[in-house]
């Protein structure tokens, strides 16, 4: 798709019905990210996301997906005490889970990884820039490589990342001109979120997208749609219909034969 110009769509999925949704709206990549700790289950950082919550969310994504590309996020943790370590969980991802690959976060200290996890036939995306997991060390969700330091060191680490066999790089929150100099440098794919227009593709996480969610939003993310207030209305209406005894009306009752009625009467 990058070498026809295609411009591909990724969305994130967290369960069936998303994941059914991925399916059948003709998105290209359905990534199973670590987003899921904040927008499915509450937690404040991605950093609380156990390797068996995010199995449980796989599989139920992985049961309405056949088309598109099924990535996993591996969860903090999951993935950094060594490729042994790495191999075992991504191996999770893909034979319990269904995931057809899986994501990390990081730079060169994962290329041996990376090369090892691609050697066995797990197709690994890389994902560069701002990296949630560290948000602790890098003092919140800021924007990177806006110095020339910065911006070397995402370009190096792309480079050593797609040396070592990634086959796609997500570029998180970096200036539009790094994201489309890196996309020319390298051959893989680039799938920006807040790294401009000029990337192979782009990605959003479902609940920005079709505005369930409530918190914090970032710079890059666009509100598709507004579900949210859809959702209001339905449920205020609801919870009015039953408190006014609206609901249920006599075609959403079941009927009875009067005869045999007037029978169990007696
Ligand atoms: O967890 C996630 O949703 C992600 C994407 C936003 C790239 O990693
Ligand atoms: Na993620």
């Amino acid at each position: 798709m990058k070498e026809a110009g295609t411009p591909i769509a990724m969305l994130t999925a967290y369960d069936y019905p998303t994941g059914r949704a991925c399916e059948s709206y003709g998105v290209d990549v359905t990534l199973v990210g670590d987003s899921l700790a904040q927008v499915c289950l509450g937690y404040d950082s991605t950093t609380r996301l156990t390797l068996d919550e995010m199995l449980h969310h796989v599989r139920a994504v992985a049961r309405g997906s056949k088309n598109p590309f099924l990535v996993a996020d591996m969860p903090f943790g999951s993935y950094h005490a060594g490729p042994e370590d790495t191999i075992r969980s991504a191996v999770r991802l893909v034979q319990e889970g269904g995931a057809e690959g899986v994501k990390l976060e990081g730079g060169e200290e994962l290329t041996e990884s990376v090369r090892r996890l691609t050697r066995m036939g797990i197709p690994v995306m890389a994902h560069v820039g701002l990296l949630p997991q560290r948000h602790t060390s890098s003092s919140g969700y800021r924007v990177q490589g806006k110095d020339e330091s910065s911006a070397s060191s995402i370009l190096r680490a792309t480079r050593a990342l797609e040396d070592a066999g990634a086959f796609a790089v997500v570029l998180e929150a970096i200036p539009s001109k790094l994201g489309e100099y890196i996309s020319a440098s390298v051959h893989i794919p680039t799938i920006g979120i807040g790294a401009g227009p000029a990337t192979s593709g782009q990605v959003l996480v479902w609940d920005d997208l079709v505005g369930t969610w409530n918190g914090h939003k970032a710079k890059f993310v666009r509100r598709f749609a507004d579900a949210n207030a859809e959702h209001r209305r339905g449920v205020l209406d609801y919870v009015d219909a039953v408190k006014q005894r609206r609901f249920p009306n006599e075609s959403e009752s079941y009927g009875v034969d009067e005869e045999q009625w007037q029978h169990f009467l007696k």
